[in-house]
């Protein structure tokens, strides 16, 4: 038997051998099929197989398989959305400001756009720090502006990068960032739209939420938001512009102490509609609950994109493990950024409520902004 045959990837056929992975054998004949982890996490090399012999090593979903780690069996068509290629480019960190008592948004000014579909990731690194995944998004208030990537990070108290910022990353930082990746992009479609987010998993949700209000304005749309601590519901603003335009299924939840008002006592998947075939669901932020969103998508016998926000394998040098065990003992540093500065209450988070009234007033305090950003991100969604 041929140690050879023969793989047809979007159309092109290419030579490979028995065993390589699908990434491998792209990667073989100069094809490169979108990766990252090459281990199986990320989904970003999620592939459909057509026909043929492809050995998906347990990772067959519907008929996608991961292509990192499928393994080539014998003669086979496989098929992957083209992606905005990956690359490195430089960027300065020009604006923080905290959103919650542990979540900060964080401003990436680029020399020129920086395109990515909506729902991907980038690999972000300040300058002296290791690289962590962070999902670009709108600002809260709809804006977006296609020079500047914006990110909503959750601090960890432990997290080498998390918890430097506000003290030594600090605005004019220089950032490398490099993307995008993932597989949890927004899709046009006619399927109904079930997006659901836990903490920072926001950034993903609310990118899709808002591309494909902007595209297709009519589609069904639920959205559920989540948070364990209320106080950590951030995305108040943008669920009223997602109201003022239109979206009326949005169901807000927390499990900590103080839930009240507007959110619902729960975990998100409590609050799912009943999932069919026709619907098209994305989820994002903690994995476990990415896990169980996905696993009733499936009983539901409907496709569901999964971003687990999972902690980065990257521990960063040997400097930065020292310099983070020497600070490990030390009192937490006085962080000007700190939002929850020891025994302050925490701020007042807005929920969704009076969505027009919100819409209305930011048009009239900045005439013609969300319509300028609004179009900008439209031009880069076509080009990209
Ligand atoms: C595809 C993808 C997209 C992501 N997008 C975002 C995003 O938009 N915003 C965002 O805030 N995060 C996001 N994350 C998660 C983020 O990359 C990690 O949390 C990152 O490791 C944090 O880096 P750090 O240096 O602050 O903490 P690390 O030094 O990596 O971790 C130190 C300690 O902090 C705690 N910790 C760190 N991360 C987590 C976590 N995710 N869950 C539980 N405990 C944790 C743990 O105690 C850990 O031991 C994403 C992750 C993935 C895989
Ligand atoms: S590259 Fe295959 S799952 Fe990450």
């Amino acid at each position: 038997m041929s140690d050879h045959c023969t793989l047809v990837v979007n159309g092109r056929q290419l030579r490979a051998n028995i065993g390589d992975t699908l990434v491998d054998a792209g990667l073989a004949a100069k094809l490169l099929i979108p990766h990252d982890c090459c281990s199986g996490q990320c989904d970003t090399c999620k592939v459909r197989v057509l026909s043929g012999s492809v050995d998906d090593q347990g990772t067959l979903d519907g008929a996608m398989v991961l292509a990192c780690q499928a393994t080539i069996e014998g003669d086979a068509e496989i098929v992957f959305e083209e992606v905005p290629i990956p690359a490195k480019r430089a960027g300065t960190l020009t604006a923080m400001r905290p959103l919650s008592p542990e979540i900060v948004e964080v401003v990436i000014s680029m020399n020129s756009p920086f395109p990515y579909f909506a729902g991907q990731y980038m690999k972000v690194a300040f300058a002296g720090y290791p690289s962590r995944d962070y999902s670009p998004t709108a600002y809260l208030d709809g804006g977006l502006d296609e020079t500047e990537l914006v990110f909503h990070i959750k601090r960890y108290e432990g997290g080498l990068v998390s918890s430097a910022l506000g003290n030594a990353i600090g605005l004019g930082h220089k950032v490398a960032v490099n993307g995008p990746y993932g597989h949890a992009f927004y899709r046009p479609g006619p399927s109904r739209l079930v997006l659901v987010a836990s903490g920072t998993g926001w950034a993903p949700i609310w990118s899709v939420a808002h591309a494909a209000r902007l595209a297709e304005p009519t589609r069904a749309m639920v959205v559920i938001a989540a948070a364990r601590d209320p106080r950590n519901l951030y995305m108040g603003p943008a669920l009223n512009w997602l109201s003022a335009n239109g979206v009326a299924e949005i169901v807000v939840t927390a499990t900590g102490e103080r839930v009240g008002g507007d959110t619902r006592f729960g975990r998100p998947t409590e609050f799912l509609p009943e999932i069919t075939a026709s619907d098209l669901v994305y989820a994002a932020g903690a994995p476990e609950m990415v896990d169980a969103v996905k696993h009733l998508a499936h009983l539901g016998g409907a496709e569901c994109h999964a971003d687990p926000f999972t902690i980065s394998p990257n521990a960063g040098s040997m400097f930065d493990r020292l310099r983070r065990a020497m600070r490990a003992g030390a009192a937490p540093a006085a962080n000007p950024l700190s939002p929850r500065p020891a025994g302050l209450p925490a701020p007042p988070i807005p929920l969704p409520a009076a969505a027009a009234r919100h819409a209305a007033a930011l048009e009239r305090s900045a005439p013609g902004e969300t319509r300028r950003r609004a179009t900008l991100f439209s031009r880069l969604l076509a080009r990209s």
